[in-house]
């Protein structure tokens, strides 16, 4: 029926939001037809959604129909769009896949992502799970707490981290964003304070934020030996700076990366992680400490100690929710996750969690436990091939772009880049003509901060990892050509 091919039309309102502060004055059409396929790109404008008219998206930019037009001639010559009879404009479905990061041949580079590939020992472990877990396939295949014997593993693994738990402390989910998103609807309501450390991992401010609550920041900077500014900052972190912000704040729900920080691969200095738990549970704030990326060190593979012991009070650890996933250790592809919490918490969660979701796959979580029954080797392996090819990141900046400086992560799958000039969003549109797709600092923390910085991840086999700094060297030879203080768009995508 020819109405069911009609697209879906994006209003003018709602694109000039989606481009952030875009001003017209100063702007062409190639900068706009760049900003809407960085969009594209970024899954913010999906395929087969039709761009506004000409006429009310130049009037709501403020650019004449000329600038839209030629754009939309533009997007439609480099295959970003088509025009379609009836719809107007509409967006093609994009031809770049994450698969890029990891594929021999490099064409687009994804640097929106930060997810290594599979752990190489998965598709044997995955038999394996088969010819010993048959039996799985007689169960209903889904539940909302975990099995059993998966929530065990779990508490065993933070007992022998030093954080004695038990299985009734455990709830598996899907991954960690979806851990972060139950934890904030159930606890936050519109109104009340949260906190985040700022910059940090975007989707996690954006579930607190959806919930209504009022976001608050707690700044880590780049703790690059040259970029510390302060004599009280430890590796990034101004330890009374941070606790003044706390106790002011007095926020219902705190968010904090506080080993292999994303975006800067920092790690909290224990007196510091102490003093923030008795500063924020002794005043009634619930805790999330976001444990994804916790494991993964740079260097000897090291044993961290779970956030929640370092509380001083042993109460206070009541008031720290531990998300964990398995996301980036083993495959983002398996989807299992888990929150560490109260059992009085844990209830609320589950009660919750089912207006949306009925469960973890009953598959997925016997995988998780093979992987679990080897989670030291895994780490060890990932250990070697992240700090590889952190090494050749770092080394390839010092190299191509020696005025830029890294942060000095210490583990995770990124680095915190102070590129010295405020044009991030700008190197992310020019980085896009080479098909190096880049998320511009701004998309860290709140609109209008860190044009100043890039997140560079690490997770990227070598090959890949030079031939994009490559494109970057190439990149900011572009945007710093006449470069001045611009209106950029900030990009709202995915960012894993
Ligand atoms: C800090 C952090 N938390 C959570 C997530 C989401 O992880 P998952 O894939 O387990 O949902 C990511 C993924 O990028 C992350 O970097």
């Amino acid at each position: 029926m020819p109405e069911m091919r009609t697209a879906q039309r994006l209003s003018a309102r709602r694109l000039a939001d989606l481009l952030g502060r875009w001003r017209g004055a100063g702007h062409g059409y190639r900068e706009l037809a760049e900003s809407v396929s960085l969009l594209v790109r970024d899954g913010r404008i999906v395929p087969g959604m039709s761009l506004p008219a000409e006429r009310p998206l130049s009037e709501t930019l403020g650019v004449s129909r000329t600038t839209v037009a030629a754009a939309y001639q533009r997007l439609r010559e480099s295959g970003v769009v088509h025009s379609r009879r009836g719809s107007g404009t509409v967006v093609r479905g994009s031809g770049s896949t994450r698969e890029g990061l990891w594929s021999g041949a490099i064409s687009g580079i994804d640097l929106s992502s930060a997810c290594p590939e599979p752990w190489s020992g998965l598709a044997a472990l995955n038999a394996r799970a088969a010819a010993e877990h048959a039996g799985a396939f007689k169960l209903i295949g889904y539940d909302t707490l975990g099995l059993p014997e998966l929530r065990a593993a779990i508490a065993e693994r933070y007992s022998a981290r030093g954080l004695p738990t038990s299985p009734e402390q455990i709830m598996v989910t899907l991954g960690a964003q979806h851990a972060i998103f139950l934890i904030a609807r159930t606890l936050l309501r519109r109104g009340d304070r949260s906190l985040i450390e700022s910059p940090s991992y975007p989707h996690a401010r954006e579930a607190l934020a959806s919930t209504g609550a009022l976001v608050a920041e707690l700044p880590v900077s780049a703790g690059s030996a040259a970029g510390a500014g302060s004599a009280q900052e430890d590796g990034g972190y101004d330890a009374s700076g941070l606790l003044e912000i706390a106790e002011r704040t007095t926020p219902k729900l705190a968010y904090l990366i506080p080993d292999h920080h994303n975006p800067t691969g920092l790690r909290m200095p224990d007196g510091l992680k102490s003093s923030l738990i008795t500063a924020l549970a002794g005043a009634g704030a619930y805790v999330i400490a976001d444990e994804t990326t916790a494991e993964l060190s740079l260097g000897e593979s090291a044993r961290i100690t779970p956030f929640a012991a370092h509380a001083e009070q042993r109460h206070h650890q009541d008031a720290i929710l531990t998300v964990g996933s398995l996301g980036k250790t083993v495959w983002g592809g398996l989807r299992v996750g888990w929150i560490r919490a109260a059992p009085e918490l844990i209830g609320r969660l589950e009660a919750a969690r089912r207006i949306g979701d009925l469960g973890t796959g009953t598959w997925e979580q016997v995988l998780a436990l093979h992987a679990l029954n080897q989670y030291d080797d895994i780490l060890a392996e990932r250990a070697q091939q992240l700090t590889a090819r952190h090494r050749v990141l770092v080394a390839g900046l010092a190299e191509r772009l020696p005025e830029w400086r890294p942060s000095s992560a210490v583990g995770g799958v990124c680095i915190w880049v102070d590129i010295g000039e405020r044009v991030s969003s700008r190197l992310s549109r020019a980085a896009a003509e080479l098909d190096l797709h880049l998320p511009p600092g701004p998309r860290f923390g709140s609109p209008g901060t860190f044009e100043r910085y890039v997140r560079l991840p690490f997770s990227a086999p070598e090959a890949t990892l030079a031939e994009a700094v490559r494109r970057l060297d190439q990149a900011w030879r572009s945007t710093t050509v006449g470069a001045g203080g611009t209106a950029a768009p900030v990009l709202t995508g995915a960012v894993i």
